[in-house]
């Protein structure tokens, strides 16, 4: 018997390269079992050396165990395990459900004004190659180089606005004004400069990548917002960070960084009140981390990390790793995601390979 499987998470499935759906057994595969072939060298002068692989038989996808060849390997996995049962999306934390709405956030319509009196510095910043949707007023944006991405990252960078900014805005209500804000890995800006527009009363943001935070700096300028954006690396932060932020946003960087405990840890201690953690998850049922290998050209973008070689959490990973940090209290944020959202199958939201998580002190 064979059964339909479709993968739908764009970014990952890349990644491991799991592309189209196809067709799989739904035979439970076949148990491992060596070669009946042992090889005649010896390790050092006493012991047989074995170099017969044990794999799965019948299933070369599977086979073989080259770093380059990894993600597939582990996107076989993934595809035989779900010709046996599909994944589901667990909740294992309290949550909220933020429906989307269609339309651009109140920062970016104030792109409009700008465009108004600076046309020709919304053509400088549009040139720029960014990997993140911005509106710059007049009909333009950080992606029409891109027109392709356009659309897809108008609808995630609104849907992330409403479901991370806009429900921090409102739990905290009006001690915004009153409230210091830090953005870690900000690349493009826009979060920090949408958090910045609802009138928190300092805002700061980093990246390690020089050219993010010129980038990020172009549009802040152009916006007219007084984000503090600084070139760091997460594990080497400014002294005067210590003092801490009431609100911390680490978005985005937990799947690309090879120290996640640490990482996690440095969260805790720079929040003193209330930190978000949103990141590409994996759904399998246990608490770890799943490597990704990334090739020499994906490693060179500017949304990634310093090492070719990734750590994605799983779900239960990451609930466990913010737990162990310190942080007290969670609560899950989860986007309600129509039919008319654009390419909903391809949204890492959508398809619960990207989660977001509230944490408090
Ligand atoms: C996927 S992007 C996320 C951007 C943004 N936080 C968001 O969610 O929209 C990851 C960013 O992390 C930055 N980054 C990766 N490792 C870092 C590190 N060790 N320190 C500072 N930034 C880092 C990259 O330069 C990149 O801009």
């Amino acid at each position: 018997m064979l059964l339909l499987v479709t993968e739908t998470s764009s970014e990952l499935s890349r990644m491991f390269g799991i592309r189209k759906p196809r067709l799989v057994s739904s035979q439970p595969a076949p148990s491992p079992s060596p070669s009946s072939s042992p090889s005649s060298q010896t390790f050092g002068t006493r012991y047989p050396l074995r170099t017969d692989a044990v794999v799965w038989r019948g299933l070369p996808v599977l086979e073989g165990t080259n770093l380059v060849t990894s993600g597939r390997r582990y996107g076989g996995w993934v595809q035989t395990l779900k010709g046996v049962a599909t994944l589901p999306t667990e909740f294992i934390l309290p949550r909220i459900e933020v429906p989307y709405r269609a339309e651009l956030p109140a920062s970016m319509q104030a792109a409009e004004a700008r465009h108004a009196t600076d046309p020709a510095a919304a053509d400088a910043i549009a040139a720029e190659q960014w990997g993140y949707y911005f509106y710059l007023g007049g009909g333009k944006s950080t992606l029409d180089r891109f027109p392709k991405a356009r659309e897809i990252n108008r609808a995630s960078s609104s849907l992330r606005m409403q479901m991370i900014n806009e429900v921090i805005e409102d739990v905290v209500g009006a001690e915004k004004s009153d409230m210091s804000v830090l953005d870690f890995a900000c690349n493009w800006g826009g979060m920090a400069i949408d958090m910045a527009h609802r009138g928190f009363r300092s805002v700061t943001a980093f990246d390690f990548k020089e050219d993010n935070i010129r980038r990020a700096g172009m549009l802040n300028a152009y916006m007219g917002t007084d984000v503090q954006l600084d070139v760091a690396n997460a594990y080497d932060l400014p002294a005067h960070y210590q003092e801490g932020f009431d609100v911390v946003l680490n978005l985005g960087l937990l799947y690309h960084v090879t120290d996640p405990v640490r990482l996690v840890q440095l969260t805790h201690a720079l929040t003193r009140k209330v930190a978000v953690f949103d990141t590409l998850c994996h759904k399998e049922p246990f608490s770890g981390f799943i490597t990704a290998y990334l090739n020499e050209d994906q490693i060179k973008r500017s949304g990634m990390g310093e090492q070719q070689i990734e750590l994605h959490p799983t779900y239960r990973g990451l609930v466990d790793l913010i737990h162990f940090a310190g942080f007290r209290n969670l609560v899950e944020v989860a986007p309600i995601i129509g039919p008319k959202y654009p390419d909903r199958e391809k949204e890492h939201y959508y398809v619960g390979h990207r989660r977001t998580i509230i944490a408090f002190k």
